[in-house]
């Protein structure tokens, strides 16, 4: 059997650890061949594909990025895009694909799976936003980096005196600016899933000031006031992605002109999605890559690995594919007792 291996979308820390597992699970145990597809779904639409063997994946598992290149090609975007995928993938003599990748890579995926296409689905996301899983490779990294900073920007708060935002990823979901602003003793944490309400963010502001004179906010990119009509009109070519770009910015304005105290921006962004995995991510990767090469063997087509507690299972991707996975409000509720 010959098996392509595509990463699609965001890099993620890990992508490469699951490549390791999927190529020498497969090559050790079941004797099959690879091809890495560059550049996600760019690679079977156009061809593009490079031998993948055991030494190619040598020295991997703890590099972030991916060997194989990623892009947010929709091959399906193409009217021919399914009749080209199908054909090069039979040029190549691929008899499956393993698509690791976010929403969007698992999501042409399945569409490719329901046009005939033997597909074995990988989720990775550092926004840790995909259903049907209880967490995706590259949260913890970003969990990690994202509370890393936390940690530092305490300091430069208590010297200065000064009102702290720190902007972290999570364009939909708050679930890294939940989890690092309680690990970092955020005093503040603001989530897409909760439109917040500006004068009580002065207020936390206000009762941390008195006791410490340094704030922490943590706000995920994708949050947004709960009144919309303050959000400035978006400038020509901004990315459209998250509702409110330059949200950490435009807070940490807000909170010194209503509040008095100085205070200061810190956007963290691609920073938490760059660099080696954390052990635990590099576990997960592992463990999905271990999983997913022996769906392929088991012909479970259409479906995913996924975590559940502390099995990997199998899942249809229309399951991973189907919406969001938010916060769950608990988190929330247990963050907001350190607010203020
Ligand atoms: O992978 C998801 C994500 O990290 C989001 O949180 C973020 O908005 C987005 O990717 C940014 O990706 P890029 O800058 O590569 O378009």
């Amino acid at each position: 059997m010959r098996v392509g291996v595509l990463t699609g979308g965001g890099d993620c820390p890990g992508l490469n650890a699951v490549i390791r597992a999927v190529v020498r699970r497969g090559v050790r145990d079941y004797g099959f061949e690879f091809v890495g597809f560059r550049d996600g779904w760019r690679g079977p639409l156009e061809g593009d594909a490079v031998p993948l063997d055991i030494p190619a994946v040598r020295g991997i598992l703890p590099r972030g990025g991916t060997i194989l290149g990623s892009s947010r090609t929709n091959p399906l975007e193409r009217p021919d895009g399914v009749e080209r995928v199908k054909a090069n993938i039979a040029a190549l003599g691929v008899d499956a694909v393993i698509a690791i990748g976010g929403i969007n890579t698992l999501g042409y995926a399945r569409a490719l799976s329901d046009e005939g296409v033997p597909i074995v689905g990988v989720p990775k996301t550092i926004d840790n936003d995909i259903p049907g899983t209880d967490y995706t490779f590259g949260f913890h990294t970003a969990v990690d980096i994202a509370t890393g900073a936390i940690d530092r920007l305490h300091t430069t708060a208590e010297s200065h005196k000064r009102v702290l935002v720190v902007e972290v990823m999570g364009r939909r979901a708050g679930w890294i600016a939940l989890h690092a602003g309680l690990a970092g003793g955020a005093n503040v944490i603001l989530v897409p899933e909760r439109p917040f309400d500006l004068d009580r963010v002065c207020q936390w502001v206000e009762t941390r000031f008195e006791a410490t004179y340094a704030p922490i906010v943590c706000v995920a990119e994708g949050a947004v006031p709960a009144d919309p009509s303050v959000i400035p009109p978006l400038p020509e070519g901004v990315n459209t992605d998250v509702p409110f770009p330059g949200v950490g910015e435009w807070l940490s304005r807000e909170i010194e002109k209503r509040t008095g105290h100085e205070s200061r921006a810190t956007v963290l962004g691609h920073t938490q999605r760059g660099g080696t995995p954390s052990p635990y991510d590099r576990w997960l990767a592992t463990r999905f890559g271990l999983n997913a090469i022996e769906a392929v063997k088991n012909g479970r087509f259409g479906q995913a690995v996924v975590l559940r507690g502390a099995r990997i299972e199998l899942e249809e991707l229309s399951v991973l594919t189907g919406g969001l996975k938010l916060a769950d409000p608990e988190l929330y509720e247990e963050a907001e007792v350190f607010f203020g």
